[in-house]
């Protein structure tokens, strides 16, 4: 049998280039940008701020509130505006997966906003999305016990591979494609979110999470390397 070449032209465990910066949104209270190849995604982060209407407000905690949005000319096929029930599950699972690290016991009755924006859309934009969230909500200043580092393993046909593009999320050939996003704290073994689109066999997930595993190690190097970078300015 011939050996499977990715599409892309990729190594199985090779991540298409990640570029992160910190800052990008100067009247934002902590804002990041993070990209794999051709998806890039900001995230800009508002707050602690009194939450009102005040009857959702919780005197024990800040409240997190993430809105993901998907750019309408971020993609080929234009992207109607506004909410969908694809953004709204990103916003949804972007907040899970960010939440554990966060102290936000400091911040009673207020909100914590997070936009996140997909500037241009190549698969993936959820865990670009949640890397440039962590970095933000970081530059805010809010307590963090660690970053949240985020990629997509998945497969094509029998293949695992990492970080898929679009393309790739889009193959058809043999068993087709198969994403499967993942979130952790950095530097732990606590997933924060776990994805499945496709299928997988139980007996291959620990594969792709051993794969996941390394990735978001690069991951992190990428993320405290912007962070640094900020400080030192
Ligand atoms: O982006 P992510 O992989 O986290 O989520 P997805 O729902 O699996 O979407 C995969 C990709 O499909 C996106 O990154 C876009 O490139 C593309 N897409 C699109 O072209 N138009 C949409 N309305 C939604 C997604």
């Amino acid at each position: 049998m011939a050996e499977f070449k990715r599409p892309s032209g990729r190594g199985m465990t090779e991540i298409r280039k990640m570029s992160a910066k910190v800052g990008v949104i100067p009247n934002a209270d902590g804002s990041a940008m993070f990209s794999f190849g051709d998806t890039i995604a900001i995230a800009a982060v508002y707050g602690p701020r009194l939450l009102h209407p005040q009857h959702m407000q919780d005197p024990s905690t800040a409240i997190l509130r993430v809105n993901y949005d998907l750019l309408s000319f971020s993609v080929y096929e234009r992207k109607k505006p506004g909410p969908s029930r694809r953004s709204q599950e990103i916003s949804k699972v972007t907040e899970w997966a960010l939440l554990p690290v966060l102290d936000l016991k400091e911040f009673p009755n207020t909100v914590i906003d997070v936009q996140v924006y997909i500037l241009q859309a190549d698969a993936g934009t959820r865990t670009a999305g949640i890397n440039a969230a962590s970095l933000a909500l970081a530059h805010a200043g809010i307590p963090m016990k660690n970053l949240v580092t985020s990629i997509s393993v998945g497969k094509q046909d029998k293949n695992i591979v990492v970080d898929l593009d679009k393309d790739e999320e889009d193959y058809e050939e043999g068993e087709g494609a198969t994403d499967f996003p993942i979130a952790k704290v950095a530097n732990s073994d606590e997933y924060t979110l776990l994805q499945l689109d496709g299928k997988i066999e139980p007996s291959e997930v620990k594969k792709a999470l051993t794969i996941a595993d390394e990735a978001c190690e690069k991951v992190y190097e990428v993320q405290k390397r912007a962070l640094k970078e900020v400080v030192e300015q």
